[in-house]
């Protein structure tokens, strides 16, 4: 079982997922579906879902092409950012994420 914490301008989400399921799942879980997160059904191209991994990435899949590519064409991204859709769980531990929102505030 992986631990996910997701930290947001709104507070602190903490989710638990099962082997092989996506990130984006417990981002939905927390409900962060209707703050707009997740629009593409992760399908890796709205990028919504972009997070920064603070800690723990070690047990997610790692970054591939489709990804990459979208992640260049976003701002405020780092060598941390991932995307919770194509984030898939790999083994157990505790994931930390920091969710980069959009300017809406
Ligand atoms: S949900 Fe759209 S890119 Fe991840």
């Amino acid at each position: 079982m992986l631990t996910v914490i997701i930290h947001t301008k709104q507070g602190q989400f903490t989710e638990t997922l099962q082997k092989d399921e996506p990130v984006l799942k417990a981002a939905w879980r927390a409900g962060l579906d209707e703050k707009g997160l997740g629009m593409c059904g992760g399908n890796c191209c709205c990028a919504t879902c972009h997070m920064q991994v603070l800690s723990g990435g070690d047990c997610v899949t790692p970054i591939k092409g489709d990804e990459n590519a979208l992640l260049d064409t976003q701002p405020d991204v780092d060598d941390a950012s991932r995307l919770a859709c194509q984030m898939r769980v790999v083994k157990a531990g505790e994931l930390q994420l920091k969710w980069i929102e959009g300017e809406d505030e």
